[in-house]
């Protein structure tokens, strides 16, 4: 195992899952690893390239030279901050597409495991407790109903001014959580040593709490 402690939060799209991993690793003052951003900048790049998305040769190469630099919030995509142009939903859908190539996930595990840093790490994604940390000493499987995560996520792009309609976005997500489960490499699905947060119902405050308490829980239990 990793000497670096590992959170691992894995869920479907817009379940709220890295609002939740930031406040988790500000509290604990870990490392943050959105991996679905480095999903979400290997389409971004590609699409600047003019490489189709379903080219699993091409854009495996893009993303193992990945020109990326992560500044607090902000993101860089070779010189050009993409904090803003990463998360619309186009390519949203785009890092579903490349996410389901096996090549294109090898290309990117090396930087994922780089951000394994003292004194820890909160990593959130769809993979990080089964592919990608499966040492991880905590794996939470944090989710919501369609419904709860179509709204979510309605409310977010209003939030940032941009159009949004509710039927497209539950469209999306149910096409997206689709892609993400079926894949045959890393997809999405709760494994049995992960622990269930269903926060449909639950408040962000609420939802970090539970982790925390968790994480205590399992720093103070000796190892087997
Ligand atoms: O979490 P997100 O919406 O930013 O992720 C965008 C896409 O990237 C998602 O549809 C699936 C993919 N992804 C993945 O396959 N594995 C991860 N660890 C993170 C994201």
């Amino acid at each position: 195992m990793s000497a670096v402690p590992v959170i691992a939060i894995d869920g479907p799209s817009a379940s709220g899952k890295g609002t939740v991993a930031q406040r988790v690793a500000d509290t604990l003052g870990f490392h943050y690893l959105d991996s679905g951003a480095i999903y979400r900048l290997t389409a971004l790049a590609a699409q600047r390239q003019s490489v189709q998305w379903q080219d699993e040769a091409q854009v495996a190469a893009i993303a193992a030279t990945l020109d990326v630099r992560f500044d607090g919030a902000a993101i860089h995509l070779a010189g050009s901050n993409v904090t803003e142009a990463i998360r619309s939903e186009e390519i949203g859908s785009g890092a579903s597409v490349v996410a389901a190539l096996p090549a294109v996930r090898a290309a990117l595990l090396a930087r994922q495991h780089a951000f394994a840093q003292a004194p820890g790490l909160v990593a959130d994604g769809r993979d990080m407790g089964s592919t990608v940390f499966p040492a991880a000493p905590l794996k939470v499987f944090l989710t919501a109903s369609a419904e709860a995560r179509a709204e979510r996520r309605y409310r977010q792009l209003l939030a940032r001014g941009e159009a949004a309609d509710l039927a497209a976005i539950t469209a999306d997500l149910h096409a997206r959580d689709e892609r993400d489960r079926a894949r045959a490499v890393a997809p999405l699905q709760q494994l049995p040593d992960a622990r269930l947060l269903e926060t449909t119902a639950m408040g962000v405050d609420e939802a970090v709490a539970q982790v925390l308490s968790w994480w205590n829980a399992t720093i103070n239990t000796p190892s087997a």
